[in-house]
């Protein structure tokens, strides 16, 4: 399937609102192959050679629902760092992520969040929870995993699983401070 700039439904098509269904497991050939592609757009897209070639705008994720596919599947390749400070990525294909535990404490991006399916901007803190544990089937490593989330790849499994239920980011923003100071937040 081609995704690319141009393919992924925006937040002006309704359709974008729609409630995603769990898929069966095992995975068909059909759900692999939407996770595959969708995989690959990510890692594609922050290739700047391959972005500006492909038409691919730079993402960390990308949830069905995005190229109009209303089933509960999203790839995620989350940048990283470990305690010496070596960089690497945090990679999923995921069916069916659930969210089983939510930390009281708070966290957003300073900066704000963004989204392939929005094209303006919405200025404003997007309050989420800190650390997250979410249950799910990881189609890259084919088996059931628990990931315990914190900070950035809480935000951004956060922010797929939102899309599910056909919630952007956006929605989240208060209306009338957008930059309210969130008390005990971790400020990412
Ligand atoms: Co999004």
């Amino acid at each position: 399937m081609l995704i690319n700039n141009d393919t992924i439904l925006k937040d002006n098509d309704p359709f974008i609102r729609e409630k995603s269904q769990p898929v069966p497991l095992p995975l068909s050939d059909e759900d692999r192959q939407i996770l595959t592609d969708m995989y690959n757009y990510v890692k594609d897209s922050t290739d700047p050679e391959k972005a500006e070639k492909m038409n691919l705008r730079p993402a960390v994720g990308i949830s069905a629902i995005q190229i109009g596919i209303p089933k509960q599947l999203t790839a995620v390749i989350v940048p990283t760092a470990d305690a010496e400070g070596n960089e690497s990525t945090v990679e999923f294909m995921l069916a069916n992520p659930r969210i089983i535990s939510s930390s009281v404490q708070p966290a957003y991006l300073e900066g704000g969040e963004g989204c392939l399916s929005v094209t303006e901007d919405h200025e404003g803190y997007v309050v989420r929870s800190a650390r997250i544990k979410v249950q799910a089937y990881d189609a890259l490593t084919d088996q059931n995993i628990v990931i315990r989330a914190r900070g950035y790849l809480a935000i951004v499994l956060q922010h797929e699983i939102d899309h599910f239920s056909g919630i952007l980011f956006y929605d989240r923003i208060n209306k009338e401070e957008p930059f309210r100071e969130v008390e005990g937040a971790m400020v990412i």
